[in-house]
């Protein structure tokens, strides 16, 4: 029998740079505004939208469930159903606070809806100054059904604001050749080698546009599709955007070794997106189960925090030189009677696992295994160095709980 080890307050793997939060927004940013204002390049928040529902996580329980990406086990994501006053206080704070901490080329994008956009526009203009706005972005998306009771909605609304009037944005980083037809008033022609353009002559100054040559998106994007039902990418987390929107905004508005900052990360997209453009991410979400759906998408190098880690030390994870390795093995994992609706065997209720050694409360990883859409099944093998003493182990279950044993 392994005996269970409590008061474990933060989870540090790789080189641990990047940090997840479970935390409440606002007083996170408040911790974050007094350590290290002015340091963030880039804000990405999708907050919930003053919707009055109830969202969903669709977990995947075992192998087979996570090969097919339909989960059987509904759990509560968050519940977007405060008055409109007390969901206007809480977006006035998160954005002030938000530009406390933005870098002075900074930039926040303010992902919303038709339901809250005029309200947060409006506060967002007063918070970063009018002069600050960059852009509406309209993400239009074709998902869903039609309407016959009003034209069918189908974008969201992305402000765009900057913290100075020197922001680094670089759109020409996210210009692409475009599909299809373009269709403006510009004249065409052909060149001398075949290459179709568009032009016009302005001022008697004639300008060429090549059908080849990438261009910048607009302020509407229709390439972005939502997630399909079957998206490989989808986790279960209702409310899940797009990673290629996602890594549009990272990609032009923050750069290499930046710190991209998201305090309603969800499911993970934008610290994915982050990591993928190797940027440092801070991500804040109140739902414990998001962490580990972001430890899945984008944990390797980050230090999980717990609220109840207050004052721990956020340190650098040390490098481990094994030269002997030993296995360790978890063949069965059973979750207590009752609390789930279905049944479960061997490492079903098991999403990851880790093996690592603990100090004063912190759990520094040193191998781990996480299920993905690419890799459904856990083999239950973990390889560690053998010169490694007082080895852990950390258990994450299909509820977004996590429990660390003595081996
Ligand atoms: C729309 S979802 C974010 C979805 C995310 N962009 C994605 O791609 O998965 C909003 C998130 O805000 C979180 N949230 C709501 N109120 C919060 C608060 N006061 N502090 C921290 N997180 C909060 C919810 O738990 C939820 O995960």
């Amino acid at each position: 029998m392994l005996k269970l080890i409590r008061g474990i307050t933060a989870e540090i793997s790789g080189t641990g740079e990047n940090a997840i939060y479970v935390d409440d927004a606002v007083s996170r940013l408040e911790k974050l505004c007094a350590e290290r204002p002015g340091s963030v390049s880039l804000i990405y928040m999708d907050p919930p939208f003053m919707t009055g529902k109830k969202f969903e996580i669709k977990a995947m329980v075992g192998k087979d469930e996570w090969k097919s990406g339909k989960g059987t086990l509904v759990l509560p994501a968050y519940s977007d159903t405060l008055k409109t006053e007390d969901y206007l206080a809480l977006m006035r704070r998160v954005l002030c606070l938000s530009k406390q901490l933005l870098a002075p080329d900074g930039l926040i994008f303010i992902h919303v809806d038709y339901r809250a956009n005029a309200y947060i526009r409006l506060m967002a203009d007063e918070i970063f100054g009018e002069d600050r706005f960059i852009n509406e972005i309209i993400w239009a998306y074709e998902s869903g059904g039609r309407s016959k009771y009003n034209f069918a909605r189908k974008h969201d609304v992305i402000l765009l604001y900057a913290a100075s009037d020197a922001p680094d944005l670089h759109i020409d980083d996210v210009a692409e050749v475009q599909r299809g037809e373009r269709k403006n008033h510009m004249a065409r022609g052909v060149d001398e080698d075949g290459r179709t353009y568009r032009h016009m002559t302005v001022g008697g100054k004639t300008y060429r546009y090549y059908d080849d040559e990438p261009v910048p998106p607009s302020d509407v994007w229709t390439d972005v599709s939502h997630l399909q039902q079957r998206d490989p990418q989808r986790t279960g987390f209702e409310t899940q955007k797009p990673l290629k929107l996602l890594e549009r905004i990272v990609k032009c508005a923050s750069r290499e070794g930046d710190t991209v900052l998201d305090p309603f990360f969800g499911s993970g997209t934008s610290l994915e997106a982050a990591a993928e453009y190797s940027r440092r991410f801070i991500g804040i979400d109140s739902n414990p189960l998001c962490s580990e759906l972001a430890r899945a998408r984008a944990g390797e190098n980050a230090c999980i925090i717990r609220p109840e880690n207050d004052g721990a030390p956020l340190c650098e994870a040390e490098r481990v030189e094994g030269i002997t390795f030993a296995s360790v093995y978890l063949e069965a994992f059973q979750i207590e009677e009752g609390l789930l609706p279905i049944e479960t065997g061997g490492l079903d209720a098991v999403n990851g696992w880790a093996v690592g050694t603990v100090k004063n409360g912190v759990f520094y990883e040193i191998a781990s295994e996480t299920r993905s859409r690419k890799e459904p099944a856990l083999k239950g093998e973990i390889r560690v160095p053998i010169n490694e003493t007082g080895l852990c182990l950390r258990i994450s279950d299909v509820l977004g709980r996590r429990f660390f044993y003595e081996l």
